[in-house]
């Protein structure tokens, strides 16, 4: 599918956004898992939610969904009922993960406790992605995984089959900073004799551990330490916050279009998820957030952000994993800055959806972007002006948006290639794009 995106001279927008997907991911499964039956409220929409939901069903959780209207808006409620601890059945087709990583990495770990097999599958870019992150600890702590893809040599990707079996805790200190693999871990620990201790590099997101401790986990949190043993989760209703990493595209397009005034209600701002705001405020960006407020431990507020005046930073290790979904569409908004921009110690980026610092090179240089790869991140030099050309969202929804945007900033036209992948995430993009125009 493709989609033309040309400039928009002014813009004065109220933007709704659908709940986190990260945070949807885990009311699904926690409450999956849990004793007791929960209503999630504004659940995320796209084609990861409805692999998560797939997945779970093929368990044999039992799922309600309805939609409600709520100023025009339709709000998702899921109604999940938990399984308790064993209450899980084999599924009886493999487990469809579609493009999701989270969800393939995070029902890994559900299945790894189970006392029956599982097969895990996904699309073509998921069955590239690297699964020997979550195998290592899993065959630590007693599950059995075996490649199903005849090309893997060494290594495991989709598909793959899981023995579930009783599980022993580990103490894995984990090469990388990601969520999915911790979050996978945890899981898997809260079915495991004696505790698990999960150790990162830098802290990645927290919602699992944030709502494993609403949900009653015996979990201690410790910076980049957690600490889990065995648990019996109990269901717990939640409203989740609208996704600050959709909120992000609209957050640097107000920021860097001459004259703009964007307002997004009710933004997750788990301090793990804000380096977007970290980011642009010390790039000089003028955002305002009121009425914040948390619920099950996610802190979430409105945030408006005002056309302003950038400059480039530097961007290194720590707050990487704070921004690894929206560096894509920091680099378009470095573009824009009136200094250089370095990126480094990001080659996490390298096995998302695609490799996300050669995709946001290929796409911004098309548009006249002064930006070069580098080993583990990226320099972009301002250019203050791009140009409309043909573009390529290499099959991943982030770079489909962040060049959706780069098309609002651009002089001429912008034709997006493969546009539809969006709706991985943000079905109704291209609509807001258009209201905006
Ligand atoms: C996610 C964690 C991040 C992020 C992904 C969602 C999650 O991946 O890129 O979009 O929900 O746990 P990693 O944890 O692998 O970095």
């Amino acid at each position: 599918m493709i989609e033309k995106v040309t400039k928009s001279n002014k813009i004065n927008s109220t933007i709704r956004i659908a709940g986190d997907k990260s945070i949807s991911h885990r009311a699904a499964i926690l409450n999956s898992m849990a004793y007791g039956i929960a209503e999630v409220t504004n659940f995320c929409v796209g084609d990861d939610q409805e692999s998560v939901i797939r997945c779970l069903k093929a368990l044999g959780t039992k799922i309600i969904h309805r939609i409600d209207y709520i100023d025009d808006y339709p709000v998702h409620f899921f109604k999940i009922h938990g399984n308790g601890e064993k209450g899980f059945q084999k599924p009886k087709t493999p487990l469809d993960c579609g493009n999701s990583g989270t969800c393939m990495r995070l029902i890994s770990g559900l299945v790894a406790g189970q006392d029956f097999n599982s097969v895990l599958i996904g699309d073509k870019s998921l069955s590239k992605r690297p699964m020997n992150r979550i195998a290592t600890p899993l065959l630590q702590m007693g599950a059995s995984i075996n490649s199903l893809n005849k090309e893997d040599v060494g290594q495991i990707t989709a598909p793959f089959e899981i023995t579930g079996m009783n599980l022993n805790g580990i103490n894995y200190i984990s090469p990388v900073s990601s969520a999915q693999v911790k979050s996978c871990v945890l899981i898997a620990g809260t079915y495991a004799e004696n505790q698990t201790i999960f150790t990162e590099p830098f802290k990645s997101r927290d919602h699992t551990e944030r709502m494993m401790k609403a949900m009653g986990a015996n979990i201690k949190i410790e910076d980049t330490m957690t600490t889990i043993s065995k648990s019996k989760l109990t269901a717990q209703d939640i409203v989740i916050p609208s996704d600050i990493s959709s909120a992000a595209f609209w957050m640097v397009l107000a920021s860097c279009h001459p004259n703009a005034e964007i307002y997004l209600p009710n933004i997750g701002l788990n301090p793990n998820r804000t380096g977007i705001l970290e980011i642009l405020l010390e790039m000089g960006a003028d955002i305002n957030i009121t009425n914040k407020k948390t619920d099950m431990g996610e802190p979430r507020g409105d945030i408006t952000v005002r056309s302003s005046k950038l400059k480039g930073i530097t961007i290194d290790k720590k707050i990487i994993p704070k921004i690894i979904d929206e560096i894509p569409v920091l680099s378009l908004a470095a573009c824009f800055a009136n200094s250089e921009t370095r990126i480094s110690d990001a080659e996490e980026l390298r096995v998302k959806e695609s490799d996300r610092i050669k995709s946001t090179v290929l796409g911004l240089s098309k548009l006249g972007a002064n930006i070069k790869e580098t080993k583990d991140g990226m320099v972009i030099k301002p250019v203050r002006k791009l140009v409309g050309n043909s573009v390529e969202s290499q099959g991943d929804h982030r770079i489909a948006m962040m060049l959706g945007i780069a098309g609002l900033l651009a002089e001429k036209e912008t034709i997006v290639n493969g546009a539809e992948h969006a709706k991985v995430s943000y079905p109704n993009f291209w609509d807001e794009i258009k209201n905006i125009i």
